[in-house]
């Protein structure tokens, strides 16, 4: 693994790599019903820009910011075997355990790359047209909208011109949608009570209780990303101010949605 040494802390406060990391962060499939088939999104839109537009290349190099326990990063090299991931995330727990979990994969192990930086860092220090495809899911929504802005500008300048940007994550729409989304969230961390409640029926008191702090924390994360909420205009915007084209909007699953848009070839 590379450890950078300017390992810079950025608006992330490090909850995932703490109470909400690991394997734990797992245990939010027990909550999010809709989990895995979100995740699957974007392994569907990079494929889908890959048949469109990378019919004759040989390797396709993906930059993912945040890949946390690598579900997002297994979608993304299950999209076409000429994927190539290089996964970036500033958790040092996170990213080893991530990393001993794909050496044990034969087919996969060559294909991805681990780096231990800050996203801001990592793309400060590329080279331009070093990546054809920027992939993240549930990581940007927890930057503030200036850091955010920062990283989507520099994935603008940084991407090679025809590349993707594929982003699955929390955008808020109208403000009485959003109201519903948000109350959907929180009912869905409810779901916690119930398998707490089984833990307990088979004796297991401490996975109970581990089960109940948990959903205090995800409900309490929930509040916190309306601080740094980012609509889906605001998102549009943004697009096309940085010379992105094509833009589309997925399958929504309450507070989350993927969306995909391509970087212009020539500047208008
Ligand atoms: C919520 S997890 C998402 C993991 C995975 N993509 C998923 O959908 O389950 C967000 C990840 O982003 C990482 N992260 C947060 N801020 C970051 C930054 N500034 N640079 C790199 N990684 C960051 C965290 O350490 C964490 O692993």
């Amino acid at each position: 693994m590379e450890i950078p040494e300017n390992n810079r802390s950025s608006a992330y406060d490090a909850r995932f790599a703490e109470s909400l990391g690991g394997s734990e962060y797992e245990d939010l499939l027990l909550a999010l019903d809709f989990y895995k088939e979100f995740q699957a999104e974007t392994g569907k839109a990079l494929q889908e820009y890959i048949q469109e537009y990378c019919a004759n290349a040989d390797r396709v190099k993906v930059l993912e910011a945040g890949p946390g326990t690598g579900i997002t990063t297994l979608e993304l090299l299950k999209a076409d075997p000429r994927v190539h991931v290089v996964a970036v995330d500033n958790e040092p727990k996170m990213l080893v355990e991530v990393q001993n979990r794909f050496s044990t994969i034969e087919d996969l192990k060559d294909r991805v790359d681990f780096v231990l930086a800050d996203i801001l860092t990592y793309l400060e220090s590329c080279e331009d047209n070093s990546f054809d495809a920027f992939a993240s899911v549930y990581t940007l929504h927890n930057f503030t909208p200036d850091f955010r802005e920062k990283v989507i500008s520099l994935i603008a300048q940084k991407m090679k011109p025809g590349g993707v940007f594929i982003n699955g994550d929390k955008y808020a729409r109208d403000e009485e949608h959003h109201k519903k989304d948000f109350q959907a969230e929180i009912t869905n961390y409810n779901k916690f009570d119930t398998a707490a409640v089984e833990a307990e029926a088979v004796g297991d008191s401490a996975r109970a209780e581990h089960l109940r702090k948990i959903k205090g924390e995800w409900i309490h994360h929930a509040g916190e990303d309306e601080r740094n909420r980012i609509t889906v205009d605001e998102q549009n915007a943004l697009f096309e101010k940085l010379g992105f084209e094509e833009i589309e909007w997925g399958k929504r699953f309450d507070l989350v949605i993927t969306v995909k848009a391509v970087k212009k070839k020539v500047a208008n």
